[in-house]
């Protein structure tokens, strides 16, 4: 009885622990200013960071476009949080982000990171329920 308590914990412990790396993420820690950021509706596709994505990064990041196409999924999420970090693309450092305030930035890459590549899971009640 006892041995089937603590398989039925570890199988319980095993699941809460799959489905918390699979779910979308809730919140991100932001190297740059050092702070926990959880996510609320301006992360999701109609906040401020899809807008900024769409307006800003997009005006370059299409097919055909000077920066070549990019969307939401083209980077894993932690992959997103180093573009920001880095700032290593050509276009972050040649001054094309300049007219992006610090608080569009960190909400942009908050949009980017929540639905960054291989974040959706359709078994999991944040996604789809
Ligand atoms: C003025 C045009 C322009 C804008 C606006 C722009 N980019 Fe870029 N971006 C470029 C160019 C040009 C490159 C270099 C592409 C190459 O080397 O092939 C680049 C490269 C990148 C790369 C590296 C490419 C890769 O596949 O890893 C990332 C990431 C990136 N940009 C993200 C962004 C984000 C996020 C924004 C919005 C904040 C943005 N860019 C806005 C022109 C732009």
């Amino acid at each position: 009885m006892k041995r089937f308590f603590i398989f039925g914990l570890a199988a319980l412990m095993s699941f809460i622990c799959v489905s918390l790396v699979s779910a979308s993420p809730a919140k991100r820690y932001d190297e740059a200013t050092k702070t926990c950021r959880t996510f609320d509706q301006d992360s999701f596709w109609w906040g401020s960071g899809a807008k900024t994505f769409r307006s800003t990064c997009k005006s370059c990041h299409t097919r055909g476009g000077e920066g070549g196409f990019l969307h939401v999924e083209s980077k894993t999420s932690r992959a997103w949080s180093r573009v920001f970090f880095e700032k290593y693309p050509k276009c972050a450092q040649d001054g094309s982000w300049d007219s992006l305030t610090m608080d569009e930035l960190l909400k942009l890459n908050d949009y980017l990171y929540r639905f960054g590549a291989f974040t959706y899971d359709a078994n999991d009640a944040n996604d789809c329920g």
